[in-house]
């Protein structure tokens, strides 16, 4: 299948719960959701020098408005965020600090604000302008916004300016008439509120996929850039370092670049904050730096506080980070507001702005009801009920696939990976919105005829082989970094990782992120517990195997991308012998972003 099917995301999201959203199910717009939620356990630990960090909101900027738990954690919409800020301002001002405001990219690709838009417009252009509405100090690029050359070509005519020098963009160049020249800015030197300078960059990780006419410049080369000495030569109070990398790991260069800071001002105070990977992490790198991600799709918003001294002191600078739930009884919590008292003007006009484009990219638009949540780990494959994978396999996929197909008679096996699915399905109306958050990726299907049944599915366990239940090797994490789904199983591993690690279950705790990372104290503003237990799907998922004799020829399906491909050309070599190279064929127009809309439309008209 074509690259660009596997890299281009066509998501959406569920705003069509909101008052605003017309049709026949929705909640109060804006109400609180109708379970208590948990306020945060403690106030915020205010510095000197303090920053509210955002990354990859993927255009879920409208929040997460489903019933089903733990998703009312996540309710807060950008509006909620831009009035809490107002209020935070306020709080800073009165204590004499800075408060400043960064996002580390990855604008859209993920829900149906960004990329629900109608034929002719561009992948997040519309949503984009609602964060631009907020008092962003500092943005980066993420690689979402390099997949396709348009979104990045949009970011770079209509975005960076309205940002003023501001939307960093160190190492990712743009093709414009045939000059290359960085998407927004190199780097930024500014003051803040309290008259305290500012080095920033915006850095991307060593991403390799990206669109022809767009560039990623390695960190390692970066560094040795003249622009890069000349900001060194600059003697701010802190250098703020943005930038869509994980903060520690694979695919993360920070230390590089701290060290090269490091040579010239050993103690200045150096703040890093990162993304890409959708988790909660934190790590200080030295004893005056410290490197906070902030989780994914608007479920945190990150917060990092710095007591700052001279900066020439040897001293450890205190630092305090803390991951909040994006709701607006943590909002509340934290500004001393009410229910009354908590909106500003400017945020009850995003959220009446961003309901307003949800209308007229028709993301409400019902295809069926759920009869109940779908879970991608929280149920067992291929087994329960409620098993999103085992919905997906086992029943809209082969439904979808052979409808209206002339082959629809010929018994089959179709093979899928489950990493395509992104988002659960609650219980309720599925919507276009939901069809977008759930499987945006647009992947062709194909087929090699006359494959002997027993053959197709020692084919699965084959391709599954020993990485079936492992977790991620160094080579899949790696390649895990560049592919749009790949993140998906990232994230997937760390909540698996968290649930080794984590602390305790406490019974009178919500579901929801219990994180455990590399810096000091709690980092979780409001504790959960974590699900009693979490389930491995498969790499590789099927149909149900057909009821045939194992010799019995039969069509072999598949999502047809590079490498699956050539996995199960490879196992059929081994297995029967032959080379099927020369026989696979398209099987159906159907592609996989559509697959459950058809499926809900037959399967989910009644409930
Ligand atoms: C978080 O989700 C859990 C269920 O997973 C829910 O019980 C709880 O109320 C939620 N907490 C917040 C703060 O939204
Ligand atoms: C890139 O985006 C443009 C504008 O939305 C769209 O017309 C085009 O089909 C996209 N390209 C690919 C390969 O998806
Ligand atoms: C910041 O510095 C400028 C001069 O550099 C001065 O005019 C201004 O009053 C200072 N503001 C604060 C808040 O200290
Ligand atoms: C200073 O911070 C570093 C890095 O976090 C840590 O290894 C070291 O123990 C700290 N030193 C003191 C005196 O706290
Ligand atoms: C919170 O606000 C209330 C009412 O405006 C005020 O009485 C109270 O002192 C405030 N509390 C804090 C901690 O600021
Ligand atoms: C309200 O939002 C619209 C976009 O939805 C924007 O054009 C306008 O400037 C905003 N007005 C105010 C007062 O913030
Ligand atoms: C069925 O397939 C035929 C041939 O591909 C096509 O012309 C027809 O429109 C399809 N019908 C439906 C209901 O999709
Ligand atoms: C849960 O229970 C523990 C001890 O029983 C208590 O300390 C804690 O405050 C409780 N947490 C919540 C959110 O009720
Ligand atoms: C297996 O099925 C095929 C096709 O239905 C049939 O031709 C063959 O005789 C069957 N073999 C056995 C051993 O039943
Ligand atoms: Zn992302
Ligand atoms: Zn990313």
């Amino acid at each position: 299948m074509i690259k660009a099917g596997l890299f281009t995301l066509v998501p959406i999201l569920s705003f069509l719960h909101s008052a605003q959203a017309c049709g026949d199910h929705h909640h109060a717009k804006r109400a609180l959701p109708s379970v208590p939620l948990t306020p945060p356990t403690r106030p915020l630990e205010w510095g000197d020098f303090n920053v509210i960090h955002t990354t990859d909101t993927h255009g879920w900027l409208l929040g997460h408005q489903e019933p089903s738990f733990p998703e009312p954690n996540y309710s807060g919409d950008l509006g909620d965020l831009a009035s809490f800020i107002e209020h935070m301002k306020k709080i800073a001002d009165k204590k004499g600090v800075d408060l400043l405001l960064v996002d580390s990219g990855d604008l859209h690709d993920g829900a149906g604000l960004s990329d629900g838009f109608p034929p002719g417009d561009v992948d997040g252009h519309e949503s984009d302008k609602f964060l631009l509405q907020l008092p962003y100090d500092v943005m980066t690029i993420g690689n979402h916004e390099l997949y396709n050359y348009s979104v990045t070509y949009d970011m770079y005519k209509n975005f960076a300016p309205k940002l003023n020098g501001r939307y960093l963009t160190s190492n990712v160049d743009i093709e414009v008439d045939g000059k290359r020249v960085s998407v927004g800015s190199r780097w930024t030197k500014f003051k803040t509120a309290k008259n305290r300078t500012v080095v920033a960059l915006g850095v991307l990780f060593n991403f390799n996929a990206n669109d022809k006419g767009t560039f990623v410049q390695s960190v390692t080369d970066m560094i040795k850039e003249s622009w890069f000495k000349d900001a060194l030569k600059e003697n701010p109070d802190v250098f703020l370092l943005t930038g869509h990398m994980p903060v520690q790991g694979q695919g993360s260069e920070w230390e590089a670049i701290r060290q090269e800071i490091r040579k010239s001002h050993p103690t200045t105070p150096v703040l890093i904050f990162g993304g890409h990977t959708h988790i909660r992490d934190c790590v200080q790198l030295d004893g005056r730096s410290m490197s906070l991600e902030s989780g994914r799709y608007m479920d945190t918003i990150g917060w990092m506080s710095a007591k700052l001294d001279a900066k020439t002191s040897t001293k450890n600078i205190t630092f305090t980070r803390r991951y909040l739930d994006n709701n607006r009884i943590t909002y509340e919590y934290h500004t001393n507001t009410t229910e009354k008292s908590f909106d500003t003007t400017l945020g009850q006009n995003i959220t009446t702005g961003m309901h307003a484009v949800a209308k007229a990219f028709d993301l409400d638009d019902s295809v069926g009801i759920a009869p109940h949540d779908f879970n991608y780990d929280l149920a067992p494959y291929p087994d329960a009920e409620d098993s999103l994978v085992r919905l997906f396999a086992r029943e809209a996929m082969p439904y979808a696939l052979t409808y209206n197909n002339t082959r629809a008679s010929i018994p089959n096996f179709m093979i899928v990976n489950s990493e395509l699915l992104r988002y659960d399905i609650f219980q309720g109306p599925f919507t276009k919105n939901d069809q977008l958050t759930t499987l945006p990726y647009v992947d062709a299907f194909a087929y090699i005829a006359d494959v002997p049944a027993g053959a197709a599915q020692k084919v699965l366990t084959t391709i599954n082989g020993a990485r079936a239940r492992r977790g991620l090797t160094a080579r899949e994490l790696e390649e895990a970094l560049h592919i749009a789904g790949g993140v998906e199983l990232i994230h997937r591993q760390w909540v698996r990782d968290m649930i080794v690690e984590g602390q305790p279950r406490k019974d009178n705790l919500t579901l929801g992120y219990v994180t455990t990372d590399s810096c000091p104290g709690v980092g979780d503003d409001t504790l959960h517990k974590q699900p009693d237990q979490i389930f491995t799907p498969p790499r590789y998922v099927s149909s149900k195997p057909p009821t045939v004799n194992d010799t019995a020829p039969i069509d072999l399906v598949f999502v047809d991308f590079p490498r699956i491909r050539r996995e199960i050309l490879q196992a059929l070599k081994t297995i029967v012998g032959k080379d099927y190279t020369e026989s696979v064929k398209s099987y159906t127009d159907v592609t996989s972003d559509k697959i459950l809309g058809m499926y809900a439309k037959h399967a989910w008209q009644s409930q």
